[in-house]
């Protein structure tokens, strides 16, 4: 599926070929989000061992923008440690993934949000 916003071949590519993107069973710790803009969800999954993100899946009903950019965010922060992961920033994740259309800029909060509140939920359970 293309859409005629115009993504750059980076984007296009964790679009077409998602990282870390399905179900996870008995995480550590869990936060689904939504976009008030749009009304789209994004869920993030993890496992956390020894302080660090051991594994990471997210789940979404979201656009190109919302795939790419959560794609890249679980690339970026699977072996990081909590501390490390939870500094990354939206902003981090569309640089990473080179740039994206500005009217695009508001879903790549959605994965650094979701990120964020499931590393609020473990340490509130932990
Ligand atoms: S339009 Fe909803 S996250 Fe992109």
């Amino acid at each position: 599926m293309r859409s005629n916003i115009d993504y750059n071949k980076k984007v296009l590519e964790h679009f077409e070929n998602p990282r870390n993107m399905g179900e996870m069973k008995n995480p550590d710790a869990e936060a689904t989000v939504g976009n008030p803009r749009c009304g789209d969800v994004l869920k993030i999954m993890l496992k956390i061992r020894d302080d660090k993100i051991k594994d990471i899946k997210f789940q979404t009903m979201g656009c190109v923008a919302a795939i790419a950019t959560s794609s890249m965010a679980t690339k970026i922060v699977k072996g990081k440690t909590i501390n490390e992961a939870k500094k990354i920033t939206n902003v981090d994740v569309a640089k990473a993934l080179g740039e994206l259309p500005p009217i695009k800029i508001h879903c790549s909060n959605l994965a650094a949000d979701a990120l964020r509140k499931a590393i609020e939920n473990w340490k509130k359970f932990d």
